[in-house]
């Protein structure tokens, strides 16, 4: 799919590997609507970029087809869509004090699984009525957002892992049923990324995290998680895929 000219939704894109594909996407010529419930953070990169921010909880079904409707009302319709929006939690399930609580277990599943399904749906739904675009005939793309949680999930990570292992386990049952409609769907599985969601971390954990990765022993920079994503949206062949991108990181148990 050609970015230049095409119309991109990015939920979640306020901050972090969103805000990263919105900048890179937008760079790349595409017309850009960020949805997230950070609205001080989305207006503020809506307004440098020239890019359009609607305020939307990935759970909310109006809220979100408010914004894919927004998306899909710009010219060629809604074409790409990268869901970076989610949570992470850490919580044992059996401690001292007492089980893991169900509700925080349900938090985490309804952000990262329930609002992952949410965006997916509603985008192949608007996607399915553009015109086929392309030597292929494509009418869309659709990037979600795992983690390497998803296989190699840490103590205190059941919750994040479930999450973002269901959000794996849709990529290919969703890219077999809408490739009738010509539409793509891949995910990228993150390690570990320099993002708002770790700098909470004392600097010598940080350390000590980035010293555990192979090559380069660093964190990711989200501009990297950006190429790939749009690498995705540019490259037809990529479909159905759960991409790791971790510097052949393999996480402990702890
Ligand atoms: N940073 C990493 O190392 C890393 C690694 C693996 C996976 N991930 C995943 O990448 C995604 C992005 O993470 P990040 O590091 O950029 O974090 P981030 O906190 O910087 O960005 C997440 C964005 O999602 C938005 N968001 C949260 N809940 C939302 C909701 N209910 N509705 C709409 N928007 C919501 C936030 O406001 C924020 O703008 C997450 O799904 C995260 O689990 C991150």
């Amino acid at each position: 799919m050609l970015i230049d000219g095409s119309t991109a939704l990015v939920v979640g894109g306020a901050s972090g590997l969103g805000a990263a594909t919105v900048r890179a996407l937008s760079e790349r010529g595409a017309q850009v609507v960020i949805a997230d419930v950070d609205v001080e953070r989305g207006e503020a990169l809506a307004g440098e970029l020239g890019a359009r921010f609607v305020t939307a909880d990935v759970t909310d079904a109006e809220q979100l087809a408010g914004a894919v409707g927004a998306a899909a009302a710009l010219a060629g319709g809604l074409r790409v869509c990268v869901q970076c929006a989610g949570i992470g939690h850490a919580e044992r399930i059996a401690r001292s004090r007492g089980p893991h609580e169900l509700s925080s277990f349900e938090r985490v599943m309804a952000i990262n699984v329930v609002g992952t399904f949410n965006v997916l749906r509603l985008a192949a739904m608007a996607m399915r009525s553009n015109d086929p675009a392309g030597e292929d005939g494509e009418r869309g793309v659709c990037v979600t957002t795992a983690s390497i949680a998803a296989y190699d999930g840490q103590v205190g990570q059941v919750a994040y892992a479930a999450s973002k292992g269901a959000v794996a386990a849709m990529t290919l049952p969703a890219a077999r049923e809408l490739a009738g409609s010509a539409i793509r769907v891949c995910a990228i599985a993150p390690g570990l990324f320099d993002t708002p969601l770790l700098a909470g971390l004392p600097a010598d954990a940080r350390q000590q995290l980035a010293a555990s990765i192979p090559f380069p022993p660093r964190l990711g920079r989200p501009e990297e998680f950006a190429r790939l994503a749009c690498e995705i949206v540019a490259n037809p062949m990529l479909n159905g895929e759960v991409i790791r991108l971790d510097g052949a990181l393999r996480m402990a148990p702890r």
